[in-house]
Formats: structure tokens, sequence, C-alpha cells
């Protein structure tokens, strides 16, 4: 018997929901260090061109396989190719993994926000490394060394996982309800943090730092890949996600405008964030007198390192901006969080004809599970290493797929025609165009070109990805094998459609 499909009760329920999906940890420490780190002012070309040439047609693409197919995406890729099942099976097994190890940094935010109150970090350079390394991870000295599991981390995850449950149980209705808050509140939260950062001496410093171009980097094809990752993950393109938020949109909903209004949310988001990091960074450049280069950590320690120890020696309401920052950390990750939960119970209810009500708690169970091992001792290590292989690899497989399924074996322009059929705004044939050629070229480079630099490491240097040792590399490239084969498996059952 086919479940009767749940509706979002406005345009704005959906519209937040898919905003919320987009606007995440992604926005606020990575977004910042990546523009830093190729190239800042320049890097918002590479960014702006890869928005439009993937990121807005692929997002398009996937609202257009959820309206049209109104299934999850399993069921939805086996409509346009019956052996393609697998594929989506692949995007679900995908977002799996990345939400148990999301939810864990999600845990430590939680473990920051707790010690906002006391500022337990300190605010000398050592002190903030040493809260981090030490009181919160443990952090063993290689990710062989798993030591025990770190009890307030697990707590964190464990209440992540509660929260997850607690916004989706009462189905897609509440759900829509539920992102009107998680996704002003950071808002709210971003412009006060700005406002603060920008009136603080040596601020300008920071945002010089930030978005002073070097047009050099346009020329190196790295800066072009990082752009082109970073549009991916902050879309929360190839994963599902989209699919099943728009297998809930009403027939006659609205496609392309809807996704433009997504994109330039996010963008705008990441770009308005970069202040409030930037700023505060000046400002904590100046007080200890060294140039903004030599305070800013790029990477995770941005954001529970250096903008911590930046807060710590603001000169009023250190511990109120500090419960701040982590309280948006907090409710811009969770409706990232739950986006990647919903598309995992929705796929498996759809299947085989489950209630989500049933299906629900056996996920954010085996999610709650699975993240166990990110709260080790040698968890931040693993979190790296597992990210580099879903979000680099396995992304770029599922947008190639998705490409290949609607550009070629559905054919662009059927698509298209039914996208314009529903959207005020009509897209023409550069988006055939995008799909077909341009999308996949730039996926296929940069699957390549990421395989090929791995592979030099290990031979030339005996070096796995990030440095670490070969086997963890083995380890990625075999969790994606086993990620691939389950989908198989998966789509090989008998479901009840
Ligand atoms: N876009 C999210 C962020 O910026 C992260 C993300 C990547 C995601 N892929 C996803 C979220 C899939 C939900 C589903 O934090």
């Amino acid at each position: 018997m086919a479940r009767a499909r749940e509706k979002w009760n406005s345009r704005a329920s959906f519209l937040f929901a898919a905003i919320g999906s987009a606007v995440g940890l992604g926005n606020i420490w990575r977004f910042p260090y990546i523009t830093y780190k190729n190239g800042g002012g320049a890097f918002l070309i590479p960014y702006a061109i890869a928005l439009i040439t993937a990121g807005i047609p692929l997002m398009i693409l996937e609202y257009y396989v959820g309206h049209f197919t109104q299934s999850s995406p399993p069921i939805a890729f086996k409509k346009f190719w019956h052996k393609a099942e697998w594929a989506g099976w692949f995007a679900i097994l995908l977002v799996f993994v990345l939400s148990t190890y999301y939810c864990t940094i999600m845990a430590w935010c939680a473990n920051y926000f707790f010690h906002s109150f006391s500022l337990g970090w300190g605010s000398t350079a050592e002190s903030v490394n040493s809260f981090f390394n030490n009181n919160i991870l443990q952090l063993s000295g290689s990710p062989s060394i798993l030591g025990g599991i770190r009890i307030p981390i697990l707590l964190g995850l464990a209440a992540t996982w509660i929260w997850i449950y607690l916004s989706l149980f009462k189905g897609v209705e509440t759900l829509g309800k539920i992102v009107y808050f998680t996704v002003t509140i950071p808002w709210l939260i971003i412009i006060a943090m700005v406002v603060r950062g920008l009136t603080l001496p040596g601020a300008m410093e920071g945002i010089k730092f930030y978005l002073i171009p070097d047009f050099r980097v346009l020329l190196d094809p790295k800066v072009w890949l990082a752009a082109y990752g970073q549009v991916f993950f902050t879309l929360s393109l190839a994963m599902g996600a989209l699919i099943v938020y728009a297998s809930y949109l009403h027939e006659e909903s609205d496609i392309t405008v809807n996704a433009f209004l997504v994109g330039f949310a996010d963008s705008a988001t990441s770009f308005i964030a970069g202040f409030a990091v930037f700023s505060i960074l000046g400002y904590l450049a100046q007080t200890l007198g060294v140039s903004v280069a030599d305070v800013t950590n790029s990477s995770i320690g941005l954001a529970f390192v250096t903008y911590p120890m930046a807060i710590s020696l603001l000169p009023v309401a250190a511990r109120l901006f500090a419960a701040l920052f982590f309280l948006l950390l907090l409710t811009l990750g969770i409706d990232s969080a739950f986006s990647m939960a919903e598309p995992v119970v929705e796929s498996i209810a759809d299947k085989w004809g489950l209630s989500k009500k049933h299906v629900l708690p056996i996920v954010c169970m085996l999610g709650f599970l699975a993240g166990l091992p990110f709260t080790t001792e040698a968890g931040l290590y693993w979190i790296d290493i597992i990210d580099n292989f879903i979000t680099n690899y396995g992304i770029t497989a599922i947008g190639l797929i998705e490409c290949i399924l609607i550009g070629y074996v559905l054919g662009a322009k059927k698509a298209r025609s039914y996208i314009n059929q529903v959207s005020e705004i009509k897209i023409g044939i550069w988006w055939d165009i995008f799909i077909k050629y341009i999308t996949p070229f730039f996926l296929g480079i940069s699957l390549v070109t990421q395989f090929i630099k791995l592979i030099m490491g290990i031979v030339k240097e005996n070096k796995g990805y990030g440095g670490y040792p070969v086997w963890t590399t083995y380890t990625g490239f075999g969790l994606i094998i086993i990620l691939a084969a389950a989908s198989a498996v998966l789509a090989k059952r008998k479901g009840a459609v």
C-alpha cells in the first residue's frame, strides 16, 4: 500500500527548511578559512562561478527529481532507470555517515557552550590550545590510538540525537515550523556578532585580510577545486537531502525561484559570517601585537581555538558573546543535522512501506552508535579522514551520476520542460549545457586530480591523506567501497513498491 505523502504547509516552510539545511557549520568556519586560504577576496570569483555553473544547476536538478517523482532518492532514481536505485542508497549511506560525525562536532559545540559561562579555555594561545586538545578531546598521539570514549562528548552526542529526534518525530508539518526558529535565531546572532566585531579596534585589519584580492591565485587549479568543493558542501548537494525535501512540495510549487533564493541566502550568510569572524581576528591580532596572519589557524581550530581566544579578550560581556557564538554554531548546525537524518528515515520508510514513527528512533539510535568512534581520543583524526572521503569522493561521484541520469538517460530537455512548467523563472538551454557537459566536466576533473594527488602522496612520500599513515587512507577508501556495496544490497532487496 502506498503511503500518503507528507507535505509542507507553506512555501515558506520549504524555503526555510532548505536554507536551514544549507546554512550550517560549513558557513561559519569552513567558508571563511577556505576563502582566506585561496586568495581572499579573489576567491569570491571562482566561488560565484562554481555557484552558477554547478551549484544552482544541480540544485534545480535535485529539486526536480524530488518534485517530479514525489519519492525518496532510491525510488526516485529507480523511476529514471531501473538499475539506478543503488545510487540513491549510496547517497543515503553517505549522508548517514556524514550525520554521525557532524553530530560529534555539534557535541563539541555543546561542551564549549557550557564552558562559555566560565570562559573555561582562558585567554592565552597556550591555554586555548590545551583546552581543545586536552580538556575537550584528550587527543591521542595518532589515529591508531583510540584511547577511551570521552564522556562529555558522548553526552553531547546523545543530546544532539535526542534534539534531532524531537525535531522530526511530529513530521514534516511541525518541522516546517521549527525551521523558522533554527534559521532566524542564527541570523540574529550573526548580525550581533558582526556589529560587535566591526566596532572593535583592529577590525579593519582583519577585514582587509579576509577580502583583499590576490588575483594570481585564479591561475591555480587548486583554488577552483576548492570553490567547487565548498559550493557542493555548503548547498548540501548530492546527498539526497534536497531530493527528500523537494518531494514534500505540492505539485504546483516553484522550482527555479526556490533554488535561486536558497543559493543566494546561503552564500550571503557565508559572506556576512566572514565579517564576524575576521573582524574579531583583527582585534585579536592588535591586542596581541602580531599580524593577522599569525593569529589565524586554518581549519577546525578556527572555531574552537582562535575564535574562543579572541572572545575571551573582549573588553565587555565576553561570557555573553562566548555563549552566543556557540549557540550560533548549535542552531546553525541542528537544521543541517536533521536534514541528514530525514532522508535516511524517509528512504527506508518509503521503500518498505513502514511508518516513519518506527524508523526514526532506530535511525537516531544507529546514528548515535555509529558516531561512537568519533567520541574517542582519536576522534578528531577520524573525522578529518572520513570527511575527506565522504565529501570529496562521495559527493562528487553522486553529482556525476545525477548529471548522467538526468542529462542523458532521461534527457535534460525533458526535465527542463517540466521545471519550466511549474516555475516562475524559466531556465533556458544553458541549463542543459551545464548538466550535460560543464558540471560533469568539473566533477570529473575534481575526482581525478584528487585521486592522483592522493596516490602520488602514497607512492612518493609513503603518506596517506593529510599526512596520516597510509593504512588510514585505505580505511577511507574501504569505507566508500563498503558503502557502495551495501547500497547495491539494499537496492536488490524487495520493497513494498
Ligand atoms: N550544508 C551543510 C553545512 O554547511 C553541510 C552539509 C553537507 C549537509 N552535505 C549535507 C547538510 C547534506 C545536510 C545534508 O553545514
